[in-house]
Parts: C-alpha cells; sequence; structure tokens
C-alpha cells in the first residue's frame, strides 16, 4: 500500500493505517522521537495487508475500527515489539483485547473527544427519521413536489414524548440530555447500573419546567422500555449481551410508529429482522449510522423509504476527528512514558497546550 513516512531517522517506528485530519498529532509524535508510516490510500487493507504493514518492527500502531486486529494481527504486533494498539475510535471490539493483554501490548481508544459529536448526529438521525428529511429530498430532487398539502410527508411530533435510551454513558447520555431538555421528553434508561447524576439532573430540569408528570426512569427490563417508548435511541457497547439486543420478537414489542436509532454497532439490531419489521410496519421509522456487515446492507434495506442511513459518520465533525488524533498520539507517548491512565471524566486538558502526564485511555 501506499505510504508517507514522517521523521524516518527516528528509532521507533509507529504505523498509522489511514491518514488522519489535523497536524498536531504528528508533531506530537515527531517531536517525542517517533518516525512515522502513514498509509495514503482510502481503503481498507485487507488482513494480508495489514500483517505486511506491522512488518518486523513496529513500536505502536494508530488503527481504525474497520480494520479487525484479530489474534493473528495481534500476535504479529507482540512479535514485531508494539507496545501500544491506539484505536482511532471509542469503540473497540475489533481489536482482540485479550491477546493484547498477555502479550503486554496497551489497547487504548478516543472515549470523550467525540461524545458530543456523535450525541449531535443522534438528534439529527432521530429527526431525520421522524420527520422524514430523506424521504422530502428524494421527493423534491425527483421533482416530485407540486405543492403544499396537509398530509404530505406527515411524520412523528416528539415534544413532550417518551424516550426510551439503550446505553446511557458518555454519548447516550450526552444525547439523552438534548432529548430531554431540548424538547421535554419523558425518560426511560436501561443500562447495567443507574445513572444518578444524569437522572437527577433531567428530573431536577422538569421540575424547573414545572412539567409534573414527567418521568426520568432506570429500568432494569428493556421489553418495558420497548413497549412504552416513542424514540427508542441505542447507545451500548458492543459485547455478548448486545449481539441482537434488537431481534424480531423484541421488535414486535415496539409502539407501530416508534422511532428506532442505532449509533452503536450494527451488530446490536438483527438487521434481517429489522428489514421485514419495517416492510410490515410503514409508520415504524429508524436511523442508523451503523450496520450489520459494514460496508454492506441487509437485502432490501436501502430500498425502503422509512429509514435513513447515515454512513458510520457519528464521530464525523471536524473538531472531533482532529481530537480524535490528538488522542491517539498521546495515548502512544503516554504508555512510552509509563504515564499512569487518566481517571478524569473529561478530556479537554489533553487538548490544551500542556496536556497533563497521563495516559488519556487505556482500555486493556
Ligand atoms: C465509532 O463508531 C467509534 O467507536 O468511535
Ligand atoms: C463513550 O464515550 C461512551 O461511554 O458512550
Amino acid at each position: 500500500m501506499q505510504i508517507k513516512t514522517i521523521n524516518p531517522s527516528a528509532s521507533k517506528r509507529i504505523l498509522c493505517t489511514k491518514s488522519l485530519p489535523g497536524d498536531r498529532w504528528i508533531s506530537l509524535l515527531t517531536e517525542a522521537g517517533f518516525s512515522l508510516d502513514i498509509v495514503t490510500e482510502e481503503r481498507v487493507p485487507s488482513k494480508s495487508e495489514l500483517l505486511e504493514l506491522v512488518g518486523d518492527s513496529c513500536y505502536a500502531v494508530i488503527g481504525q475500527l474497520s480494520e479487525t486486529w484479530d489474534e493473528e494481527c495481534v500476535r504479529k504486533l507482540g512479535a514485531a515489539g508494539c507496545k501500544v494498539y491506539a484505536n482511532y475510535a471509542v469503540g473497540y471490539n475489533n481489536v482482540d483485547t485479550a491477546c493484547a493483554k498477555e502479550l503486554g501490548i496497551a489497547v487504548c481508544n478516543t472515549p470523550g473527544v467525540l461524545t458530543h459529536t456523535t450525541a449531535e448526529m443522534g438528534v439529527a438521525l432521530t429527526f431525520a427519521a421522524a420527520r422524514r428529511v430523506a424521504e422530502g429530498d428524494k421527493f423534491m430532487r425527483e421533482g416530485k413536489f407540486s405543492g403544499w398539502l396537509p398530509r404530505l410527508l406527515r411524520g412523528n411530533l416528539l415534544y413532550r414524548k417518551t424516550l426510551g435510551l439503550i446505553g446511557a454513558g458518555r454519548i447516550g447520555s450526552s444525547y439523552a440530555r438534548m432529548m430531554v431538555m431540548g424538547h421535554q421528553m419523558n425518560c426511560l434508561y436501561a443500562s447495567p447500573s443507574p445513572k444518578l447524576p444524569m437522572e437527577n439532573q433531567l428530573r431536577e430540569f422538569h421540575r424547573f419546567m414545572g412539567n409534573s408528570s414527567a418521568f426520568v426512569t432506570h429500568v432494569e427490563n428493556i421489553d418495558t422500555l420497548l413497549k412504552e417508548s416513542d424514540v427508542i435511541a441505542l447507545f451500548p457497547t458492543l459485547n455478548p449481551t448486545t449481539v441482537h439486543l434488537i431481534n424480531a420478537p423484541r421488535l414486535a414489542l415496539c409502539k407501530s410508529d416508534a422511532v428506532l436509532i442505532n449509533m452503536s454497532r450494527g451488530q446490536v439490531i438483527d438487521e434481517k429482522a429489522l428489514v421485514e419489521h419495517l416492510k410490515t410496519h410503514p409508520r415504524f421509522l429508524c436511523g442508523l449510522d451503523v450496520y450489520e456487515q459494514e460496508p454492506d446492507l441487509a437485502p432490501g434495506l436501502s430500498e425502503l423509504p422509512n429509514v435513513v442511513l447515515a454512513a458510520h459518520t457519528g464521530s464525523a465533525s471536524y473538531e472531533a476527528r482532529e481530537n480524535m488524533a490528538t488522542l491517539c498520539a498521546l495515548n502512544i507517548i503516554g504508555v512510552s512514558r509509563e504515564y499512569p491512565p487518566f481517571s478524569g471524566d473529561s478530556m479537554d486538558p489533553f487538548l490544551a497546550d500542556s496536556p497533563p502526564l497521563f495516559t488519556p485511555s487505556v482500555v486493556a
């Protein structure tokens, strides 16, 4: 593959499998004495290409969620003397973290810097689905608009309806704040444990607004949430308990005109079952940013009018994508200097001129 090399005389080599936005990450790494091999091709490398790119000597890798760093690839990293694998993403289900841990390779990710960006995209998809924005756009471009009509492209009002949030980590709770405070929605949420700070903040908001019948409630059972919610928003991490969390029996529990949003990983939804559900429930609306077999879509999905499809661009703001690169660089520098893992919540200090002497985020 085509590679651009920076600072080739430095002894410790870093492989970056894509060209990343911004240049702060490059100056941080070169000033810290690393050489950089940056793949300049805009396509996903095959497994054999990945193994070849790692080569015989590689201190660290900045990799992508579109690459599968399975046991064979991680063992190749170990053999090349790799000490850090920095994923350019918050999710790291693409990495065999157990194998990395066994080989003493730190696995790092980029939380915090993409939280609001991703939550905002979730809001965008929610309203795009609820108000049929993509359908309208297609309708206009096809020249079908013959003037204002009382029934044309009606969608769902979300004001004071019920949000069902599944997964209330940083991104999910940021989305819940935007939806509840922006649109005075009730909130049912499912997460492994209650998130009291979020819950109290949202309840306080409703009190302040005088919404005496509004509720914000943690639920143990997602079936209850599915039955009662007008918007169902998926933000869980992908793990064995969340694979196909939304399947045919669970879709059957949802309101027939619910809006379903997935900002997590495609495997959280049984996509074939979703296609069937969308076909048989034309008032059911859906916004997807992620797919079960990326970059492929389940057969029939792209023909359905009641789903809005985004191209896994949740974190794709100019700001977030540069800050993710900075965090990858600081993760590598932090591990190489044996800085302790950061325990604070906000990553903002790492974006300042003098980042703290911590490793921003080590996940394994
Ligand atoms: C994107 O999906 C990410 O995990 O950052
Ligand atoms: C990611 O930052 C999350 O916890 O949602």
